[in-house]
């Protein structure tokens, strides 16, 4: 039998983006609390730089999530553009762009374009292009480093829903994520749930009761606590309240502010029953009822607005195969609650 299977792996397209780290890893960086532009507030809401733009073809993804544009090139938008982008992603939660350039503008001009939406958000423990900075959050997997599976270790699923970084009192808001190389094996989608409608699935009786709850987040989070180790990760954690359900900052929408990894206990509730109600919350946002599945074409960035969608990696790609990404993360508003929270203050 002949193998089609070759030995010695290619090398990888994107060499410049392998990820580095010299410093070493640690549990947090401190992001100072700042007063969010949210530059979605200033896009025309019939966004005409998008949707008037010759040559744009588009498609919803679901009726609920997700919206698929060609055509248009996110490097060539001027600062009205990427409000409405910004506007967009609030709106749709997820946007795919095809048929892009972004890999290939440097990273000079991919900093500068997601700098846009507000400061970047500098990650404490994953590695980055060198000559970057922790700005750059390289996703990557080979033959050597393993992936996410051999990370989280054995499980009958790897679905792992969460919002990133919100132990940050400016948790990240319109992120750009983008493809270098896929694995060969195909497979690696990344899925979104739109917690928007989680919400608006819920009975009005039952919203009442979460509108009044308060989640506290941590940067040792499921992941961070497999890379770094329980005690590191948790000794130096960053720790956040956020209310369990929060106001958009643009649309004004109430969202199912909830992240299974990150935000794991309700405050106030005894153990037990925090995990009971965020067990149950935690299963709800994984309906397939509102969610869509982002795919990785070559040429592909996908940006979505974290503070309406959750995702997860679907790492159902073959071991010892390369996937290589990379994201960049603009920090947005601080989180405010949709209904009254007794002795809240923002
Ligand atoms: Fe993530």
């Amino acid at each position: 039998m002949v193998s089609t299977q070759s030995s010695v792996p290619p090398p990888p397209l994107y060499p410049a983006y392998l990820p580095v780290r010299p410093e070493g890893p640690s549990a947090s960086v401190p992001h100072p609390p700042f007063e969010a532009e949210e530059p979605a507030l200033r896009a025309d809401p019939a966004k005409p730089t998008i949707f008037k733009h010759e040559g744009l073809t588009y498609k919803n993804l679901t009726p609920r999530i997700g919206t698929e544009l060609r055509g248009i090139q996110l490097s060539q938008l001027d600062a009205k553009g990427l409000d409405e982008v910004a506007l967009l992603a609030a709106e749709r939660g997820v946007l795919v762009f095809r048929d892009q350039d972004f890999a290939d503008i440097g990273a000079d001009k991919q900093r500068e374009l997601a700098r846009h939406f507000g400061p970047l958000h500098r990650h404490a423990s994953m590695g980055y292009p060198a000559g970057t900075s922790s700005e750059f959050h390289v996703v990557y997997a080979d033959e050597k480093i393993g992936n996410f599976r051999d990370l989280l270790g054995p499980h009958t699923s790897y679905d792992l829903w969460h919002i990133d970084q919100t132990w940050e009192i400016n948790p990240p808001s319109t992120t750009f994520f983008w493809v270098l190389e896929n694995p060969e094996s195909g497979g690696g989608d990344t899925a979104f749930s739109s917690l928007t409608h989680a919400y608006q699935a819920l009975s009005p009786s039952f919203r009442k009761t979460l509108e009044g709850l308060v989640v506290r987040h941590t940067s040792a989070s499921i992941g961070e606590i497999k890379r770094m180790g329980y005690e590191k990760a948790t000794k130096e954690a960053a720790i956040t309240e956020h209310p369990l359900v929060i106001k958009h900052p643009v649309t004004g929408e109430p969202v199912l502010y909830v992240n299974p990894t990150i935000g794991r206990e309700i405050v106030g509730f005894k153990p037990e029953e925090s995990d009971l109600l965020l067990n149950f919350l935690h299963q709800h946002i994984r309906s397939l009822d509102f969610q869509a599945r982002a795919s990785w074409e070559p040429k592909t960035v996908v940006v979505w607005d974290q503070r309406t969608t959750a995702h997860s990696a679907i790492p159902d790609y073959a071991d010892g195969t390369r996937r290589h990404m990379v994201r960049l993360s603009p920090l947005g508003a601080t989180p405010q609650p949709y209904g009254e929270i007794p002795g809240w203050q923002s």
